[in-house]
């Protein structure tokens, strides 16, 4: 099978991109979610993780690559790890990467991609945190190096604020700890998966939206943050980010075309 996909463009280029993720589990909602997708003009693709329901079962994958078929054949492809994937060789191997996260850029935007699966990066509590404060430190020094660029969006799986009352448990998940870092170095949107639905929120002027309904069973959204939470729908959704020169506008939508949430990013 042939195909084709767009490179970076130089200097002011407009381009667009999607965001969905948590595509595990029903295939058929599954597949429904990429049919909606793939009528869009796209330039890449970013996914917020959890792409199978076990990484390490090897016949998941070609599930997964038979429903994406149509979209992977026109479109290069982002992808973060979830819990899910349980940093699995498998995901290296079909996704031909080499590390858990990485940059790049495209026209004006810098994309930074993490892995916020710490459980499943190490064993041990220290090694965990070594991995973590490695992590932090790379992040740093990219979110420095972006400064130049005209937008900058991070992604990873585990949200750093959540609307699923179940998933507030009082302890700060590690990822909060970044949160200081995307607001010194004014990080425009933040994108995560994990909670299956869609949530905006809006927090000292960064904003941080989950998109985690791309088939897994969807989860209820019973506790937005007061001050914080400016959407939340619990919904089959991806989202499409239109880049005009320096400027973004993105739209939540739901799998009838309904726009569920739109957010201009300057
Ligand atoms: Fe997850």
């Amino acid at each position: 099978m042939t195909g084709t996909f767009k490179t970076p463009p130089a200097g002011d280029a407009t381009f667009q991109f999607t965001v969905f993720g948590d595509t595990r589990t029903r295939h058929d909602m599954h597949q429904k979610v990429i049919d909606a997708v793939v009528k869009h003009e796209l330039d890449f693709i970013l996914h917020t993780g959890d792409l199978v329901q076990d990484g390490t079962d090897t016949p998941q994958w070609p599930v997964f690559f038979q429903i994406e078929r149509d979209l992977l054949r026109k479109v290069a492809f982002f992808p973060v790890l979830g819990n899910h994937e349980r940093n699995s060789p498998q995901y290296y191997e079909f996704f031909d990467v080499k590390i858990p996260y990485y940059s790049f850029q495209w026209g004006q935007a810098w994309f930074i991609c993490l892995n916020s699966d710490f459980g499943n990066a190490e064993r041990t509590k220290e090694a965990r945190d070594r991995y973590f404060d490695e992590q932090t430190r790379w992040l740093e020094d990219e979110l420095q190096k972006s400064q130049k660029a005209a937008l900058r969006f991070v992604v990873f799986h585990h949200p750093p604020f959540t609307a699923v009352k179940s998933r507030q448990t009082g302890s700060e998940p590690p990822v909060r700890k970044w949160v200081p870092l995307f607001e010194k170095y004014k990080v425009h949107a933040v994108f995560n998966g994990h909670d299956h639905n869609y949530q905006h929120h809006l927090v000292n002027g960064i904003h941080y939206i989950v998109t985690g309904g791309g088939g897994a069973p969807l989860y209820a959204v019973d506790g937005p943050i007061e001050g914080k939470t400016v959407k939340v729908e619990s919904i089959e959704n991806y989202v499409i980010i239109k880049v005009d020169g320096k400027t973004a506008r993105s739209e939540a939508l739901a799998l009838d075309g309904r726009v569920i949430e739109a957010i201009e990013f300057k």
